[in-house]
């Protein structure tokens, strides 16, 4: 249930999430009624601000980021002012001294009973020591029945493998319950991803054939039209595959994979997804040469290269696409190639799940399009123009007997208009109800690295292997062509 009253303290107050993210989602859930009656947020960061500046600061961002049918001015006014500003250097353990007293100051006139919710939407290197120094001042501690303590932290979650394990099994692990740790990962907030489990599992007629005997590869392309933008340090060090792969993409992954989970509730849901990650067929040295491929963009036209980007190494090798192929090596799918790619400046912003079946296995017709596309294949639209479509074989009306693949499309908007919100809206409101389903939990975040540690170990130990350049606005490096090859197939780029 709804929390009656809470304080969220956000550390990374001044970023770049907390501005396009958390405060419109946060907003949106004020406008919905969906706050807790008593509700302030604690914006913590070390640049100077007092509550006023901060208040205006919002006030400015929000008319930036929401959309302009969501913009109330009087609504915004009495959001911002439950905003409250502390200024500190949260990698200062001394500054929660002063964190603590300023907290329950606040509490007082909230009366939260010390319910506070810990957002942390700082930069990575921030994630270890946060939970340490809230709990070396007893900020960790839940207090009686209502000042229960929760702690969302952003992604990627570790740098790699060993820095995953240590974050679980030290840091966190120190300070937290596991069931007070909300590892976010946005895209399993989405509707159109949510969808995917409707579709499968409230479906009949996809299961029998939802398998190895009837497909033959599965697509997932989650690609942008922007670069770096604001965030050229914070992605130089990150890099594609620890902002988008090990996570966001291998999640898609899992939710097109996973088997039934027995309810849709937080343990037998992420049971599954776990049990996906664990199956994931691990690399071989041949796979890193040959199924995987990584890009950076260069300068094209009236776009900047992304080493010419702001905070960005003029020298750097960070990659900013990539494709790869990966197996799966359980009943259902061994031996079906999943081909994942995402990137920046690429010609468009689009997401989608394409799961193309085997082909007829003899075909009596003509076809009336030279490639001759006949297999079925359903595509899962996550963004934009939300849907589902059916790819199938039809006859060419008219004398002889001609067949053209034509498309059963269902947009998911003619089910009512899709909530405005972002994900943000949904997943924050998970965290203040408590509810840990749509949240990765540890072995899953581990078993993730687990699969992915040895791309980024093989990438520092081989510099020869390239990292292609790709004409920003263009689809890529041709390499991720090359990559398909083998198995007699393509890229469907969306248009
Ligand atoms: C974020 C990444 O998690 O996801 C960004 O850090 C990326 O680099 C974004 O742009 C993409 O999210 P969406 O919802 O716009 O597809």
């Amino acid at each position: 249930d709804k929390p009656k009253s809470m304080i969220m303290v956000i550390f990374g107050a001044s970023g770049d999430l907390t501005r396009r993210k958390l405060m419109p989602a946060l907003y949106l859930l004020y406008k919905l009624k969906k706050l807790p009656v008593n509700f302030a947020v604690l914006g913590v960061a070390r640049t100077q601000y007092t509550d006023e500046e901060y208040r205006e600061r919002i006030n400015l961002q929000l008319h930036r980021f929401l959309k302009a049918e969501d913009l109330n001015e009087s609504l915004i006014d009495s959001f911002v002012n439950m905003l409250h500003y502390f200024s500190m250097d949260p990698s200062n353990p001394n500054d929660y001294l002063h964190l603590q007293p300023k907290l329950l100051e606040l509490d007082t006139k909230i009366e939260s009973g010390e319910h506070y919710l810990y957002y942390l939407a700082t930069p990575p290197s921030l994630y270890g020591v946060i939970p340490q120094y809230l709990k070396n001042v007893g900020l960790n501690l839940d207090k009686g029945v209502r000042g229960k303590k929760r702690i969302v932290v952003e992604k990627p979650f570790g740098y790699n493998l060993d820095s995953a394990l240590e974050l679980n099994n030290v840091y966190y692990k120190d300070a937290f319950r596991e069931d007070q740790i909300f590892r976010i990962d946005h895209y399993l907030g989405k509707e159109t991803v949510q969808n995917i489990m409707a579709l499968r599992f409230a479906n009949s007629i996809f299961e029998p054939v939802w398998n190895r005997n009837y497909i033959d590869h599965i697509e997932i392309t989650a690609v942008e039209n922007m670069g770096v933008e604001q965030r050229g340090g914070y992605f130089d060090e990150t890099g594609t595959l620890r902002d988008m792969v090990q996570n966001h993409l291998i999640q898609l992954v899992a939710i097109t994979a996973m088997e039934p989970p027995m309810a849709f509730n937080e343990d037998s849901f992420r049971d599954e997804v776990a049990k996906v990650y664990q199956s994931l067929t691990p690399l071989t040295e041949k796979d890193m040469h040959e199924h995987i491929v990584r890009g950076q963009y260069v300068a094209s036209e009236n776009k900047k290269g992304y080493r010419e980007e702001k905070d960005v190494d003029p020298l750097s090798r960070t990659e900013t696409y990539v494709a790869m192929k990966l197996g799966i090596s359980n009943w259902r799918w061994n031996s079906v190639p999943f081909y994942i790619r995402t990137g920046k400046q690429m010609p468009t912003k689009v997401s989608e799940i394409i799961v193309h079946f085997k082909p007829t296995p003899f075909l009596l017709f003509n076809c009336s399009d030279k490639q001759c596309p006949t297999a079925n294949q359903l595509i899962i639209r996550i963004l934009p123009d939300e849907g589902i479509v059916l790819k199938f074989t039809m006859k060419v009306p008219g004398a002889g007997f001609e067949v053209k693949q034509v498309a059963m499309d269902f947009s998911y908007k003619s089910l009512g208009s899709l909530p405005s919100e972002d994900a943000y809206v949904r997943l924050i409101e998970d965290c203040m109800i408590g509810d840990p389903t749509l949240f990765t939990r540890s072995d899953a975040v581990e078993a993730s690295w687990r699969f992915f540690t040895p791309v980024l170990n093989f990438w520092e130990t081989h510099p020869e292997i390239p990292v292609y350049g790709y004409p920003a606005g263009t689809w890529g490096p041709k390499e991720s062509e090359a990559m398909m090859q083998e198995h007699g197939v393509q890229w469907i780029n969306p248009c």
